[in-house]
């Protein structure tokens, strides 16, 4: 374990990765609806969460105080196999006695879901003094780029200071993202990134040297949010 700030870096093997992430997210599950009823989190796409929140679905916890919500997700309808909350919804929040809200409508353009999906964010999340929704929780990955959420290197994304969900231009993927932006995610209560393999912990290796502050998960792990990053690594 490595501590700097409020990051902490817990190393496992890849093939105990999954088994002890779902225990770890389980344990910070239980603390939150230990102490509060109204429980915000933020999922991340992408498939580093899905076989842990395939495994999680299974644990006992009380499922009804938990809302969940998006962190990011791909111009594509629900139905179709990269959008995240679809994949979400097949390997566990179908499974749970949860509330669960997609960032795409399919009536809707990626502008208005955006736009959208912040008004439903300040009406269902309790604000701070900063008057920004806290999330009890946020799940980030970390792509192979050091993108986070669908906050991508030299994205116009990375600027925005003040909306807390926004219509992302990717030019790299040649394509349009909804994505949560960093006024919001560092306003969270807590942060957990899961991530594996050599490419990420060579950027995680990158940013605590103080080399890697180009990569935009770099500004979640110098920042002084409880961050903890699960890596898996061989
Ligand atoms: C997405 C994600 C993205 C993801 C990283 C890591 O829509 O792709 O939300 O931010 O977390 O790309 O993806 P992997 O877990 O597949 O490595």
């Amino acid at each position: 374990m490595k501590i700097k700030n409020n990051f902490k870096k817990n190393v496992v093997k890849e093939e105990e990765f999954d088994s002890y992430s779902v225990r770890f997210l389980y344990h910070t599950l239980k603390t939150l609806s230990e102490n509060k009823k109204n429980i915000s989190i933020a999922l991340s796409g992408g498939s580093t969460p899905l076989p842990i929140l395939g495994l999680l679905k299974d644990y006992q916890l009380n499922w009804k105080y938990f809302d969940f919500f998006m962190v990011d997700e791909r111009n594509v309808p629900t139905s179709n196999s990269l959008s995240n909350f679809g994949n979400i919804e097949k390997v566990f929040l179908r499974d749970i006695n949860s509330s669960s809200h997609s960032m795409i409508n399919d009536n809707y353009s990626i502008e208005e879901c955006a736009i959208n999906y912040e008004k439903l964010l300040f009406s269902k999340i309790p604000l701070g003094e900063n008057n920004l929704p806290i999330f009890d929780l946020i799940l980030l990955g970390i792509g192979d780029d050091g993108h986070t959420a669908s906050l991508f290197p030299d994205t116009k994304g990375l600027n925005e200071s003040k909306k807390v969900v926004i219509k992302n231009s990717v030019p790299q993927l040649n394509t349009e993202r909804i994505t949560l932006t960093y006024p919001v995610i560092l306003n969270a209560s807590k942060i957990i990134i899961l991530a594996k393999g050599a490419a990420k912990d060579e950027i995680l290796k990158e940013i605590e040297i103080g080399k890697g502050n180009h990569y935009p998960i770099a500004r979640i792990i110098n920042s002084n949010v409880d961050t903890t990053c699960i890596l898996g690594i061989n």
